[in-house]
């Protein structure tokens, strides 16, 4: 708790905007931060306890202000557990959303299809997902004050939040996939036999983040939504070697759209 109030703190000193929303920006996704209007921009290093962003195509920055008539706080460069962070680390900016005065957290990911329907440049609401990590970022002592020991996860993904995001995707005239996402750890990609078990396990999409954020959400009581944005397919999938550059590519290629679903979920709240 007090992490969470050191950092609070030092993001008051800068800004008294009350954000609603939390968003998470993922891999190639940090131009939806453009959308966020009249933002203060603070670095990660100004924040204690903001560990720096490492990973390409991750800014470090955090952004307060908003879209359309929605304040926001807005994560632009997230925490990968690959990087070596803690997971403490990893998930503390989201608590630190919610102790802004964030009652909902949209999770944005680049991810790889699992899925044999889908392909590439697709965009999946997540209905749900498969902790692959090996660890859980509620490890260690509960502060009861955040949330319970044992929190539920039937419905991390809010269920009301998922169908106003189909509505939404209806309007903009965007077509969204829906499915389950699993977290590995990474860095290194899957083999193909990998990608075939996590099929079998019931993934539809494989990334390296968003789970550690999406639990500490849900612990904490926020509301969550989550969009993976299919960059390339997971390993064997298709005849060709996976390359972190197509990744950013198609992230940017298909970045508006899913900044253009967002601006219209954020005016439906
Ligand atoms: Cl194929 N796997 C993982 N773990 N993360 C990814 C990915 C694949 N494609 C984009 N991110």
């Amino acid at each position: 708790m007090k992490k969470i109030q050191d950092a609070v703190t030092a993001i008051r000193e800068k800004t008294e905007l009350m954000p609603k929303v939390g968003i998470v920006l993922g891999s190639g996704l940090g131009g939806l931060a453009a959308s966020v209007q009249n933002p203060c921009v603070i670095p990660y290093q100004e924040i204690p306890g903001f560990a720096p962003s490492t990973a390409p195509g991750h800014a470090g920055k955090l952004l307060l202000g908003t879209i359309g008539s929605i304040p926001v706080v807005c994560m632009q460069g997230r925490l990968h557990y690959y990087e070596g962070h803690r997971m403490e680390d990893i998930v503390l900016p989201v608590r630190v959303m919610k102790a802004l005065g964030a009652q909902t957290v949209i999770l944005t990911n680049a991810a790889g299809g699992v899925n044999t329907d889908f392909r590439p440049g697709d965009l999946m609401l997540l209905t749900d997902h498969i902790n692959f990590l090996g660890t859980n970022p509620l490890i260690g002592p509960n502060d009861e004050e955040i949330g319970p020991r044992f929190p539920d996860m039937t419905h991390v993904y809010t269920p009301s939040l998922r169908s106003l995001a189909l509505q939404a995707a209806q309007e903009c005239g965007i077509s969204l996939q829906q499915g389950v996402y699993l977290a590995t750890t990474g860095p290194s990609y899957e083999t193909p036999a990998e990608i075939r078990m996590f099929r079998t396990l019931g993934a539809d999409a494989v990334g390296m983040s968003t789970v550690p954020e999406a639990i500490a959400a849900a612990h904490c009581g926020l509301q969550v939504l989550g969009f993976s944005l299919i960059t390339n397919m997971g390993a064997g999938v298709l005849d060709k070697p996976l390359s972190s550059e197509e990744v950013i590519q198609t992230a940017d290629a298909r970045g508006h759209d899913l900044q253009r679903l967002v601006s219209t979920i954020l005016a439906k709240l």
